[in-house]
């Protein structure tokens, strides 16, 4: 890593006032899994020429936290299958959180290599990961992800969790999927001390169903379940899409996750960069800046000017709308920008 270099130390703020204090990295687009909301059967990866090497990301992450990212999560894809990922998120863990310059280092995953990895990521300082998880039934769970194994993902939460590991679970509500199962996945995550958002599919990238059969708000989700449990909102604020009530029957705390029927965007304090060094600043725009290109061909000094003009085209919001036989809001697939 470059670290004779010397960068901007300027806080990242954009031409709305919003300050970018969260970065999201994609550290890879391959997947164990073929999640049918978010890929299609036969995705293509990139070829991994074309992928930051572990080296890249930790000079992007360097300069983003030296202008006042506090903190960084890994996604992906799947994040756990990228080859020897424990070195990136050791070194990124040696860099930015043993040193006190980011309060948290923390990952989302399909859950499918947790049980594997689960003591060393507390190991290196992480405290909460988020599982993504939308059903409890094993051959719904098969047909979801097309080849994901339920027990595998269990086993995977239940070493997270003995690992010390606080879990939220992410459950994307699928009309006529597993819009029944909301509430006993609910029970289930509030009776074993995991919190829970649901999740408004969003209209990332061609995949083979049409989107607005399987679409669910979660405004319907929120009403139905209102009518069993008593919700109260809390000021929980992330900076990020999800609001949260709290469950008194159960004690726990459900998140929303509503792209589509409520817009977040007026607090959004965060960024995205793919596993090829592409930053987009807002999940649901095409705007993009390349960072490795700025990397490789002027050092940190263009790195940083590219920064300065992310900062510029942040966009004041998204244009989601899902609507029959509409295309998708942007063309790249979830699991290129990183969930
Ligand atoms: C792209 S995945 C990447 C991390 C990891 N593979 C996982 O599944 O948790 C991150 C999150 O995005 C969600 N996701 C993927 N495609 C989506 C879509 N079209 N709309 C809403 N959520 C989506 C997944 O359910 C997951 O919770
Ligand atoms: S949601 Fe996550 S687990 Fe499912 S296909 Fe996408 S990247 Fe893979």
């Amino acid at each position: 890593m470059n670290t004779t270099a010397s960068y901007s130390q300027r806080p990242l703020v954009d031409s709305f006032g919003r300050h970018v204090t969260y970065l999201r990295v994609s550290v890879t687009d391959r997947c164990d899994f073929r999640c049918t909301y978010c890929m299609s059967e036969d995705m293509v990866f990139l070829p991994k020429s074309e992928v930051l090497s572990f080296e890249e990301i930790r000079e992007v992450i360097g300069a983003f936290v030296r202008r006042g990212v506090r903190k960084v999560r890994l996604t992906g894809g799947e994040p756990l299958v990228r080859r020897d990922i424990i070195k990136l998120i050791e070194a990124i863990s040696a860099d930015h959180l043993a040193t006190g310059q980011i309060d948290e280092l923390t990952l989302t995953t399909n859950g499918s290599q947790l049980a594997k990895h689960a003591v060393r990521l507390v190991e290196l300082g992480m405290k909460r990961i988020n599982v993504s998880l939308d059903t409890l039934d094993a051959d719904k769970f098969a047909a979801i992800t097309r080849r994901g194994r339920l027990d595998q993902v269990l086993d995977g939460i239940r070493a997270a969790r003995e690992a010390g590991l606080a879990v939220k679970l992410n459950m994307v509500a699928i009309k006529g999927v597993n819009e029944n199962e909301i509430v006993p996945m609910m029970e289930w995550a509030h009776s074993n001390g995991m919190e829970l958002t649901l999740i408004e599919e969003m209209p990332l990238g061609e995949v083979s169903a049409d989107r607005s059969d399987t679409h669910l708000s979660l405004r319907t989700v929120r009403d139905r379940l209102a009518e069993r449990y008593t919700l109260t909102p809390i000021a929980k604020r992330t900076g990020g899409p999800a609001r949260y009530m709290q469950i008194a029957e159960t004690s726990g705390t459900i998140g929303f996750i509503t792209p589509l029927s409520h817009n977040f965007c007026e607090s959004c304090n965060r960024v995205r960069l793919t596993c090829t060094g592409q930053l987009y600043m807002c999940l649901g725009q095409d705007d993009k800046v390349d960072l490795r290109a700025a990397m490789r061909d002027s050092g940190p000094a263009g790195l940083d000017a590219a920064l300065d003009r992310a900062m510029i085209l942040k966009p004041k919001g998204h244009d989601f709308v899902i609507e029959r036989r509409s295309a998708p809001a942007v063309e790249r697939h979830m699991s290129v920008t990183g969930g």
